[in-house]
């Protein structure tokens, strides 16, 4: 079978194939902990669980209309305009199967072969991979750690060219669990005001912080109107396998990706997008009492990476993320996530899983239990004896 030249150009997303080999090994009767998985341990909330049982029950099977239906749609507005404090209304909404199309729809209907595209590096790997799908020029921006991993705002004044058409943006992020400060988006939206620019700011973390609560680029004069917010209901509501994700954007976007839904998905499931009202509508204490749970995991993991030799980790404002520079450790970031997945039983990502300047770092997700993280330091802390080792003897 000879495929399409284009999907020489498509790329993946390796936390997939990390896990698929983690399992073999546990197949095989290894045991592993599993820090490589983006996805919160916890179930998703009760009263969302009954919402969306009793639309089976009530009959919401059917299709429904393919950008989400109304009531829904007005729903996210309301939410999106209160949490962003923004104006926004329905039908500036599109609801799709998960955050992630809306990366694809949205490029797919602005982005021309040629066209450059900013996006973070490292980054999730799903940016790059559509802008190569569609034949145009990928322009990683590099991140910062002593910055809290966000751009060096001078070099992206640089990389801005008369051919750059969307900005990436995603705070907090993964994988380095970084916020952009509200006095880089500033500078950032001074920097794009003027321009026919769109941004596609990436804020599916938007609930999942630390310390002050993230800014919306949305918030900045003149941005409303050239920027996607990405958001959605697998990490705030612990939804990821129900696929409930949207995009807000402006309306003759919006009808362009609403195109995009008839000729690929018609709708998003119709039960899911009920259990995605109650979410919104209902309690968010599970939210809350989440987030401490990850401080919690957070504030341990990072304490515990920082004593292993050769690592060095930032404290995350957001997501559930940590992401150690390990670069003391002599070990390319590649070669260090296999030693450990193979001699300590654990599972985590090389950083360069997330681009080329991932290098140097891994990525633990802290989705899983204080017990778990426990045992996991001390298993690495044991096979560390090799690099810190081998440093001393150098
Ligand atoms: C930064 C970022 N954006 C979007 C997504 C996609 O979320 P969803 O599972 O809702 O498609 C993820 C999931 O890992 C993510 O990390």
């Amino acid at each position: 079978m000879k495929l399409a030249d284009r999907m020489s150009r498509i790329g993946t997303e390796s936390a997939f194939e990390v896990l698929s080999k983690a399992r073999a090994l546990e197949k095989q009767g290894k045991h592993i902990i599993h820090l490589e998985i983006g996805q919160p341990d916890f179930p998703t909330p009760a009263h969302v669980r009954e919402a969306g049982k009793r639309a089976i029950d009530e009959g919401w099977t059917g299709y429904g209309p393919t950008a989400g239906f109304p009531d829904f749609r007005e729903a996210i507005a309301g939410y999106i305009s209160r949490t962003r404090g923004i104006p926004v209304a329905g039908e500036n909404v599109v609801v799709v199967p998960g955050g992630k199309p809306i990366m694809f729809f949205t490029m797919m209907a602005v982005v021309e072969p040629g066209d450059e595209v900013i996006y973070p590096n490292p980054g999730f790997p799903i940016y790059e991979s559509v802008i190569n799908f569609l034949d145009a020029v990928p322009v990683p921006m590099p991140l910062v750690e002593s910055r809290g991993f966000s751009f060096d705002l001078d070099l992206l004044e640089s990389k801005l060219s008369p051919r750059t058409k969307m900005v990436v943006l995603n705070s907090p992020a993964n994988p380095t669990g970084g916020v952009i400060p509200r006095e880089d988006l500033r500078r950032i939206a001074d920097l794009l005001r003027d321009r026919d620019v769109l941004v596609l700011s990436d804020e599916i973390y938007s609930r999942i912080y630390y310390e002050d609560e993230p800014t919306s680029i949305t918030q900045f004069d003149g941005m409303l109107e050239k920027t996607i917010i990405l958001d959605g209901f697998s990490k705030t509501y612990s939804m990821t396998g129900w696929r409930l994700g949207y995009g807000v954007m402006p309306v003759s976007l919006a009808k362009a990706v609403d195109l995009l839904m008839v000729n690929s998905n018609s709708c998003t499931a119709s039960f899911t997008q009920r259990a995605g009202l109650a979410a919104l509508e209902g309690p968010q204490e599970c939210v809350n009492e989440m987030v401490r749970e990850f401080r919690r995991r957070r504030d341990a993991i990072v304490t515990g990476l920082n004593a292993i030799p050769g690592f060095r980790c930032s404290v995350p404002a957001g997501a559930f993320y940590a992401f150690p520079n390990v670069t003391g450790t002599g070990l390319p970031a590649g070669d260090l996530a296999d030693l450990l997945m193979n001699e300590a039983g654990v599972a985590c990502l090389s950083g360069t899983a997330f681009g080329s300047y991932g290098e140097g770092y891994l990525r633990f997700s802290y989705a899983n239990s204080l017990e778990n993280i426990a045992e996991a330091l001390e298993r690495i802390r044991k096979v560390s004896e090799r690099w810190a080792a081998v440093g001393r003897a150098g």
